[in-house]
């Protein structure tokens, strides 16, 4: 499954021409990762590529654009950075490409209008659910849920903790060192049984963020001394 621990990856994000896929884009590339923005249409890969460049000095070269399926077949990693609406056919799609990675899976089920709401999908979350559609050779492991693209995109220290849950204890390994190589800092969070506890917490914080009129609230895990 290639769960074990190296020191750079390749990672593909799939829908990484949105605001969330860039600002992961551009954290894991200033770590020295290879990182492939995937989309639909590759031009539009290669103008996100551009759009991000311009922050990457030195670290540019490390980045690419190429269509979905192009982007999962190169990577090490899959990463999952498109609307919940398009999770399911977006995964069928690419479900032979994916066999074997490791995907870390950042998708909410946000499901307007009541975007405030907690709304799980039939499976329990969008995590179990792209387990489900991926199957046994794939490990699925959500983070990012609690993270606005704001924070992602500014640099620097981020105001939130990432909680880090999936399927298997290796592979939540491998993406709490990716997680620490954003720049922010992860916990593992158990079984992909979890995810409802992430994904449902963005509901909780767009609520947030709409009473107390910010853009980014988000959360701390608090009483365990910082191992940094
Ligand atoms: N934005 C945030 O602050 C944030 C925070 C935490 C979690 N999330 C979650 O992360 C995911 C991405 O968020 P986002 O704001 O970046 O989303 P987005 O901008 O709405 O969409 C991301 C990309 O998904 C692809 N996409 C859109 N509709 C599609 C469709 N029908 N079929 C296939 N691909 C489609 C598009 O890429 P192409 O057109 O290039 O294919 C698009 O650029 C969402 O599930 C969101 O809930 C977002």
């Amino acid at each position: 499954m290639g769960d074990a621990i190296k020191e750079k990856y390749t990672l593909g994000i799939i829908g990484g021409t949105g605001q969330e896929g860039k600002g992961l884009a551009y954290r894991w590339t200033l770590a020295g990762h290879h990182v492939i923005i995937g989309s639909r249409n590759q031009e539009k890969a290669l103008a996100a590529v551009a759009e991000i460049a311009p922050l990457l000095g030195k670290d540019a070269g490390l980045l690419g654009g190429m269509e979905n399926s192009a982007a999962v077949a190169a990577c090490d990693i899959a990463v999952v950075t498109v609307p919940y609406s398009a999770h399911r056919v977006t995964l069928e799609g690419l479900k032979d490409v994916l066999s074997g990675k490791i995907v870390i899976d950042v998708a909410v089920p946000i499901m307007p209008p009541k975007v405030t709401k907690v709304q799980m999908p039939p499976a329990g979350s969008v995590a179990q659910e792209a387990q489900e559609i991926l199957g046994d050779t794939c490990s699925v492991v959500d983070a990012f849920q609690n993270i606005s693209h704001e924070r992602l995109m500014e640099g620097g220290d981020v105001d939130c903790d990432v909680l880090v849950c999936g399927k298997g204890k290796a592979a939540r390994q491998v993406v709490l060192g990716l997680v620490a190589d954003t720049g922010l800092r992860g916990w593992d969070a158990g079984q992909i049984e979890n995810a409802v506890v992430v994904e449902g917490m963005t509901s909780v914080l767009i609520g947030l963020n709409i009473q107390h009129k910010v853009k980014a609230s988000g959360i701390r895990i608090t009483g365990i001394a910082d191992l940094d």
